[in-house]
């Protein structure tokens, strides 16, 4: 029994060829993989940046061969190629272990990446994929991630513009709880703003955007208010922070349009005005407005840098929770290559021992002998039965000069006092008695 895995990821392979693996049912990969020769256990962890495939296969090359044959049967690259990471046992639970954990994502210590390993796993499972080994295997990944993040500051501060631009609000105001906040922009830098917004309780979201329909969009996805471009005036009066995220070339927030909005706010509240904007939307000298803080892109990439760095110094702690847990469940997954055949014994002494046990027994209600003549009978021909089958197999290997099958059997039995000469010396068996 091997685990083999292949991965096809960020790291090697364009983001357009994963989005088109992405694009096949998770579910009908798992039905392809476990119907390939030799698989016992599947499952299949697809995000929009890795499309990983585990197996657990009694038949590790034929399993290989068939691995590759799907790939390239979907992707328009040679599987053999190095653009696919197969890997097999412990480097395959090593690897999932570090993906649980963030470790081995585009944006290091994310957390997104654990629900997606647990809900490969529950997809796996309520498919009937998973086995006892993939169980413990992505159980264990779970968990470990779990560990790493609360243990280490790997997926600590915020790494992507979007997060820390909120995060950066959040942290000079305090708390978005209550504040009216104004987004501007509807494309994809904007939904990621919008994104970390959920869950801040701000009072009111304005998206404001070129092109109305899609500020409707973005503002009814946030449950907030979608505005006309042409009255951003309004609601700059009425907001706490402006979010500016807009591909114009040209500015949209001059320093003459923020210093008349803040002349029609009450008292002395002020704005923060975060352009994510490259190049910049609002005015450098916006920021002499007064009451006004801006923050422009130069900064936010400095502070979503200066996190990635502490993220980076974090790694080598995460790495020694992994290698720690890798350890035992390495031996454990070892060990669960005995466990099938442990059990079949088990099965068949249990037969034996119930047929031993129902003969004495009967003998004992008929009343013509002894128990204590019963019982030993009863010893004699367990211990007989136990060991005719290694008694009979012993004496062949004997015969055939198999010293290191006499061995591991005295081995396994403990027992001490014989020894075998090596397997390069003359066959010749002594026991210690007779010396
Ligand atoms: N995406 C990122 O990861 C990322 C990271 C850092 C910084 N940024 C910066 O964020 C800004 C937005 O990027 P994006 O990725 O969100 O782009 P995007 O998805 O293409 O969206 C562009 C947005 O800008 C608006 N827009 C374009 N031209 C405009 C104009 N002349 N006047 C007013 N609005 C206009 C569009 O409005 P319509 O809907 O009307 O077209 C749309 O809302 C850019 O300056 C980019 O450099 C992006």
């Amino acid at each position: 029994m091997v685990i083999l895995s292949a991965h096809i990821t960020h790291k090697r392979v364009l983001m357009a060829d994963i989005e088109r693996l992405g694009r096949e049912e998770p579910s009908e990969l798992l039905r392809t993989l476990s119907r390939l020769p030799g698989v016992r256990e599947c499952a299949v962890l697809a995000t929009c940046n890795r499309v990983e495939l585990y197996t657990v296969t009694d038949d590790g090359a034929a399993t290989r061969r068939a691995l590759e044959d799907m790939i390239n049967s979907l992707l328009p690259f040679d599987a053999r190629s190095d653009l696919v990471l197969f890997l097999d046992d412990r480097e395959s639970v090593h690897h999932i272990l570090k993906v649980a954990s963030g470790l081995d994502s585009m944006v290091l210590g994310e957390d997104q990446i654990q629900g997606q390993v647990r809900e490969a796993f529950e997809l796996a499972e309520k498919e009937g994929c998973i086995g006892p080994v993939l169980s413990i295997v992505f159980r264990k990944a779970i968990s470990v991630g779990k560990k790493v993040r609360a243990e280490t500051g790997v997926n600590k501060g915020c790494v992507s513009i979007g997060s820390t631009a909120v995060e950066l609000a959040e942290s000079k105001l305090g708390s978005l709880k209550d504040k009216n906040i104004l987004i501007i922009g509807a494309g994809q830098m904007a939904t990621l703003i919008a994104r970390h917004l959920v869950g801040k309780e701000p009072r009111t979201v304005f998206v404001s955007n070129r092109t109305y329909s899609k500020a409707v969009e973005l503002a009814w996805a946030l449950n907030g208010r979608a505005i006309r471009f042409d009255s951003l005036k309004n609601h700059l009066i009425q907001s706490d922070v402006v979010l500016c995220a807009t591909s114009a070339t040209h500015i949209l927030l001059t320093r003459e349009r923020v210093q008349e909005a803040m002349k029609g706010r009450p008292g002395n509240r002020g704005l923060m005005i975060i352009d994510v904007s490259f190049p910049r939307n609002v005015a450098a000298d916006v920021a002499e407005v007064a009451g006004v803080q801006l923050y422009d892109i130069d900064g936010l990439r400095g502070k979503s840098e200066e996190n990635l760095l502490r993220r980076k110094a974090e790694v080598r702690a995460a790495e020694k929770i992994i290698i720690q847990e890798l350890e035992s469940l390495d031996a454990r997954i070892r060990e669960m290559r005995a466990d099938e055949l442990i059990s079949q014994l088990y099965i068949k002494f249990e037969q034996i021992k119930e047929r031993e046990v129902r003969k004495a027994l009967n003998r004992i209600a008929a009343g013509n002998e002894t128990v204590d003549k019963v019982l030993e009978d009863f010893a004699s021909s367990l211990t007989y039965k136990f060991l005719f089958e290694p008694t009979a197999a012993l004496k062949e290997a004997s015969r055939e000069g198999d010293l290191d099958r006499l061995s591991a059997v005295g081995e396994m039995f403990n027992v001490e006092g014989v020894s075998f000469v090596s397997k390069n010396s003359p066959s010749k068996i002594t026991h210690e008695s007779s010396r």
